[in-house]
């Protein structure tokens, strides 16, 4: 069942629990994904970035292929498509009128008026096709020297200047595997969802040790996001495939030796943020 994300995050809210957003990356890693959560009984948002939705061969593309694969699949369990950082409004229009259930306005890299501007301009249209939207303050784009923690007084004028469904604030995570300086603001999260009291969204989870996360979900984030520890862990485990078979080149073996090691992290990270068994 293809939904949008508003019903599940203020479930995962109200109980204490965070709801997964696993990236994917291609037909093979959604195939994965879609089977290890309905295994496990957990709601999932299959979350696809701009660049990846140029990697699969557009939106529609992603659309129908999710769409169909929930059908065939027989896959029993709430699934949100999401997009993941979208810039632009027109990216969050192509998405939305693709059949998305779910976007992420990113314009934390713009002052607040015009992020405000942007995501109210994004929300008008979402409501009108019953999609959910997601929006960033604080800036974790470290590659051009913007990273920012988000500011408690602006994420409370921001929520009541726009009503967006969640809110991902900048509280010291990062994106991309961690060295050592995670440096997550606990306290920044918790005040902020005091004040905001909608879903919070904890990008850049990856490299977050359980505890990090549980305390993350203590603070009332309801939607984690993971991409890189995926990609990590399902790059070595086909890396030693093809070490172990030096002459394989069926690209579907090639591919799904990374899903026992893919589907395994799944199931572990579903444990960790408490979203097994919710369905
Ligand atoms: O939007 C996607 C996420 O924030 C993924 O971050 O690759 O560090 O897990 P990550
Ligand atoms: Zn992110």
């Amino acid at each position: 069942m293809l939904i949008n994300s508003n019903l599940i995050l203020e479930k995962a809210l109200k109980e204490g629990y965070a709801v997964p957003s696993y990236n994917i990356n291609n037909l093979e890693w959604t195939k994965f994904i879609l089977e290890a959560c309905n295994e496990d009984r957990s709601p999932v948002i299959l979350a696809v970035s701009p660049s990846a939705i140029d990697y699969f061969g557009g939106y529609k593309t992603v659309s129908s292929l999710v769409k169909n694969m929930i059908n065939e699949l027989n896959i029993k369990i709430p699934v949100v498509l999401h997009l993941d950082h979208a810039t632009t409004f027109e990216e969050c229009k192509m998405a939305i009128d693709s059949g998305f259930t779910s976007v992420m306005i990113d314009a934390s890299s713009k002052e607040i008026e015009e992020n405000i501007d942007i995501t109210n301009l994004v929300i008008d249209y979402a409501k009108k096709h019953n999609v959910s939207v997601e929006a960033e303050l604080g800036n974790l784009n470290e590659k051009e020297g913007l990273y920012s923690l988000a500011n408690l007084q602006e994420c409370k004028d921001f929520v009541i200047a726009t009503g967006v469904n969640s809110l991902a604030p900048c509280v010291g995570n990062k994106h991309g595997i961690y060295k050592q300086d995670d440096n997550i603001d606990f306290e920044l999260l918790g005040s902020i969802c005091k004040e905001v009291k909608i879903p919070l969204v904890l990008h850049g989870a990856s490299g977050l040790d359980e505890n990090k996360l549980k305390t993350a979900i203590f603070c009332g984030v309801s939607k984690v996001n993971i991409n890189t520890d995926l990609q990590l862990t399902w790059a070595t485990a086909v890396r030693k495939y093809l070490e172990y078979d030096k002459e394989v080149y069926d690209p579907r073996k090639i591919i799904k030796s990374g899903e026992f090691a893919l589907k395994k992290l799944v199931h572990e990270k579903n444990n960790v943020l408490g979203s097994k068994n919710k369905i």
